[in-house]
């Protein structure tokens, strides 16, 4: 039996008068890789800002239906913002290091949080940098300018930074868009040993990047979820044409 993490149920999101999430009914499991393709536009990172609710901070933004996250909709008055946020860790296209050394880059969050981090930060740097899979590369370096990093070690380095702040979720929007592939590799090699410890959306606009690592994958059009199922069937046997379409790179 699989443990449901997040429930999203009945919910609508509306910029204004426009609607970009049409009334998803959808699980995520715990410790699954959700994958969600869809072409431009089509809500997915709409999506992702509804469940940690960064999407409260555009003016117009309005909801309806619920999403419960651990059993409780976090649109209920009352919940505490800020927490969920540091619950549900986002990672974007473009890495954005702060401009600062690595090892600050990591402790910078922890350290606003206060106390309870404080005694072992060095600990911390090493475990968030060791699971991100970046450690090896710059464990010599640790003092160094973030800045000076590739581009495929920032992303793991800004993936290592969502880590210090100890989310039980881990929310993706393309991650690996702006990256070679071997960089992509390594990221999605990281992916997959962390949903040992966390439960995963990743958000991409590489649908073979979703048969790579998705458990399932939800496939978005025009703010519909249009189907969601285990990754195989998704690619071998969608229910939906649209879906067939989208796959088969018809449009997109
Ligand atoms: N801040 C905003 N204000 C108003 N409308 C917005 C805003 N952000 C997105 N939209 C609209 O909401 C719809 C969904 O956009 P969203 O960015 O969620 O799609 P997406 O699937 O992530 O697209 P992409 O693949 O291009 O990243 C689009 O019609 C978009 O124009
Ligand atoms: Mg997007």
């Amino acid at each position: 039996m699989k443990d449901t993490a997040i429930q999203v149920i009945n919910f609508s999101h509306f910029y204004g008068q426009q609607q970009s999430l049409k009334n998803l009914n959808l699980q995520v499991y715990r410790n699954e890789i959700l994958g969600i393709i869809g072409p431009a536009r089509s809500g997915k990172s709409t999506f992702l800002t509804c469940l940690n609710r960064l999407g409260d901070l555009v003016p117009g933004s309005r909801v309806t239906g619920k999403i419960l996250i651990d059993g409780q909709n976090i649109y209920c008055p009352g919940i505490e913002v800020a927490a969920l946020r540091r619950q549900l860790g986002m990672v974007f296209a473009t890495p954005v290091p702060l401009p600062m050394s690595i090892y600050d880059n990591l402790v910078f969050g922890p350290k606003l949080q206060g106390k309870k981090y404080r005694l072992d930060l060095d600990g911390l740097v090493e475990d968030c940098l060791e699971k991100a899979g970046l450690w090896i590369e710059v464990k010599d370096r640790l003092k160094t300018s973030a800045l000076k990093l590739s581009g495929g070690q920032q992303q793991r380095l800004c993936l290592a930074r969502v880590l210090a702040l100890k989310p039980e979720y881990i929310l993706l929007d393309e991650p690996t868009s702006g990256l070679d592939p071997i960089s992509t590799m390594k990221i999605e090699d990281t992916l997959r040993l962390l949903k040992k410890d966390y439960t995963i959306i990743l958000v991409t606009n590489n649908t073979k990047q979703a048969a790579r690592v998705a458990d399932r994958t939800a496939f978005f059009l025009m703010g519909e979820l249009v189907e969601v199922n285990e990754t195989g069937i998704i690619f071998t046997r969608p229910a939906d044409k649209r879906t067939e379409n989208y796959i088969e790179g018809k449009f997109g």
